[in-house]
């Protein structure tokens, strides 16, 4: 597996590019739009082919390269079903896993910081990683007080979901 941790300083957004060796398949989560063709230029270096685009929940703090990205390579665009996304090429729900090459993503509803929201989890080699969106970040959450959220029905990732695995949370940078 290819992975790497990308950030975005405008935002504090951390993409993430996950990429099978086998295959050459590679998706990024959670692009930011300002960082489009740096985030190419790092799949391209990687000799990796973009795949798909996945977000874990619309953003209020920065757009989204999804777009973009499909437009330069033919990437697929997916976002959780429950947002009833026209734009989104695959619709994503929890118990059916997204296939990246030969690695799996499972995702996990983690609603709270907005009601759709959605993290996922990697389980490769006897180790998890959850990439958690804003459901989880360095020190905090996000901010639950609007895009339809609620600390009421906040649900963290659990890295116990892993199960024996030993688990690396990637949450996004506080603010
Ligand atoms: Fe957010």
């Amino acid at each position: 597996m290819l992975f790497r941790q990308l950030y975005e300083p405008e935002s504090s957004t951390y993409t993430y590019l996950i990429g099978c060796e086998e295959t050459g398949e590679c998706v990024l989560i959670d692009p930011v739009l300002e960082a489009a063709e740096r985030d190419l230029t790092v799949v391209q270096e990687l000799d990796l082919r973009l795949a798909m685009t996945i977000e874990t929940h619309i953003h209020a703090d920065h757009v989204s390269s999804a777009a973009r990205l499909r437009s330069l390579t033919g990437c697929k665009v997916a976002y959780p079903a429950m947002e009833g996304l026209a734009c989104a090429d695959i619709g994503i729900k929890e118990g059916e896993p997204v296939a990246v090459g030969s690695l799996s993503l499972r995702p996990l509803f983690t609603p709270g910081h907005t009601d759709t929201h959605h993290s996922y989890l990697l389980e490769q080699g006897g180790q998890a990683r959850v990439f958690t969106g804003d459901a989880l970040l360095i020190d905090g959450c996000g901010r639950t007080d609007f895009q339809n959220g609620s600390a009421d029905i906040l649900r963290r990732p659990n890295a116990s979901e892993s199960g024996p695995c030993r688990s690396i949370m990637k949450p996004k940078a506080a603010r």
